[in-house]
């Protein structure tokens, strides 16, 4: 019997996808006799409505020095989060002299907007390789993970703060009963908590089922958020939906009756109602078109392949080793994955085994069909890749490309 990490009541599992290897597992060819794996089921809690894992491995196995994901190599991001820190400015510092904490800061993409304007700042970022570069840009970085330890060391070293601020990593933490509590000795009586993260109704919707793994330890909803923050005096005073990530929602909570609500908060909560998110047949539902996903994505490949045609894959995202994993799709079907990122290069995709190669490969070695498993940079990536699609090119992904 498996309990909900938030209430504690009994929670359903509903599908696996198998045996998992660490997403951001990128390895050696002497190293796969070692690696990893788990087992990725997701479930749903009834009572508090929260879609989590059962398992997840410990997070020093997936956040240490050699972390594989530097947030500034897309450059929408870079514009997002420039956006981001302008309307926090506006909005939320009230007062003359604000202080702003970042929870997995990563590369300082965030915060850097702060720091230039030398408003006081303080990231908190366990992976030390991508904590250095933020350190690098003047971003004032302690190289650890949040928790209610560092949350005493932060109040006698430095005070309370407006605002904490978290993107992408909300979802990340198992115990966030522990951050509710932080969040309450940190902020000061009108301050808030924003976080972002990929938004369930989205991935339920265009069945994006590559949100789900081992960092992804929940998918939040309005509904979850509220039940899992109001044990914490937190409340939901603003929610804005999000492009980033293939569908994101921004969550800004405030303690009880300190802050006007505005408007949107009862649409979201209202449409996740209609969509049924509080029901366990949905997840039924998303189980069956996970089924047939993979089976169209894998049956789409091997029609490319026996017409002969070169695949590769165009960004080796955390997100692609749930999707090869699950489909069981290796180097017969997928010849190279192409990445930006030079701590992935010329090594081998998680459990798979797809050798990961330079972008300049790809242009050395340009397929027929580029399977983009960074499909959430898909406006980005097309803009770049013109040259490609105009040579009669072709961008194709399990999820459907029109929608983003
Ligand atoms: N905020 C960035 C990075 C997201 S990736 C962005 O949106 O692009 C998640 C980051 O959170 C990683 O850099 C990881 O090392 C960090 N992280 C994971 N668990 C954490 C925790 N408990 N406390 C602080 N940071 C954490
Ligand atoms: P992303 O989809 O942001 O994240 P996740 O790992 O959370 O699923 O990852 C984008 C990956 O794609 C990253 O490894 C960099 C790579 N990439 C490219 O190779 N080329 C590009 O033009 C862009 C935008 C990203």
């Amino acid at each position: 019997m498996n309990e909900c990490r938030i209430c504690k009541n009994t929670i359903e599992p509903f599908m696996t996808f198998g045996k998992m290897p660490i997403a951001n597992g990128f390895l050696k060819d002497n190293e796969f006799k070692n690696e990893y794996f788990y087992d990725l089921s997701p479930a749903f809690c009834s009572k508090c409505f929260s879609f989590q894992l059962i398992n997840q491995p410990d997070p020093k196995m997936m956040f240490h020095e050699n972390y594989a994901f530097f947030s500034k190599t897309s450059k929408f991001m870079q514009t997002h989060f420039k956006q981001f820190a302008d309307w926090i400015e506006q909005n939320y510092f009230n007062d003359k002299n604000p202080f702003i904490i970042e929870i997995g800061s990563n590369d300082g993409i965030l915060l850097e907007n702060f720091a230039k304007k030398n408003i006081d700042h303080l990231g908190i970022e366990p992976s030390s390789n991508v904590a250095e570069n933020a350190l690098k840009n003047g971003v004032n970085t302690i190289t650890k993970f949040f928790n209610e330890s560092l949350t005493s060391d932060i109040l006698e070293n430095y005070r309370k703060a407006d605002c904490i601020v978290a993107a992408n990593v909300m979802c990340h933490i198992p115990d966030l009963n522990e951050i509710g509590k932080c969040a309450n000795s940190l902020l000061k009586e009108k301050g808030v908590l924003i976080f972002e993260d990929p938004y369930l109704l989205d991935m339920l919707q265009r069945v994006s089922y590559d949100q789900i793994y081992d960092e992804h330890v929940f998918m939040f909803s309005a509904h979850s958020v509220n039940n899992i923050f109001k044990e914490h005096n937190l409340e939901i005073i603003e929610l804005i939906h999000q492009k980033t990530h293939g569908g994101s929602m921004r969550y800004v909570l405030g303690r009880k009756n300190q802050r006007q609500k505005t408007n949107n908060v009862n649409y979201f909560f209202e449409k996740e109602k209609e969509f049924g998110l509080d029901k366990f047949e949905t997840y039924i539902k998303f189980k069956n078109d996970c089924e047939i996903s993979k089976k169209n994505f894998v049956q789409s490949l091997k029609n490319y392949r026996d017409k002969g045609k070169k695949i590769a894959g165009y960004g080796a995202t955390s997100k692609s080793t749930t999707v090869l994993n699950y489909c069981e799709v290796d180097s017969n079907l997928i010849e190279y994955i192409s990445d930006t990122t030079p701590i992935k290069q010329n090594k081998f995709s998680p459990g798979m085994h797809i050798p990961i190669k330079t972008y300049d490969f790809f242009l050395e070695n340009i397929p027929d069909i580029a399977v983009l498993f960074a499909w959430n940079h898909k406006n980005e990536i097309i803009n770049k890749e013109k040259n490609f699609v105009n040579k009669g090119g072709k961008f194709i992904s399990h999820v459907n490309l029109n929608n983003y």
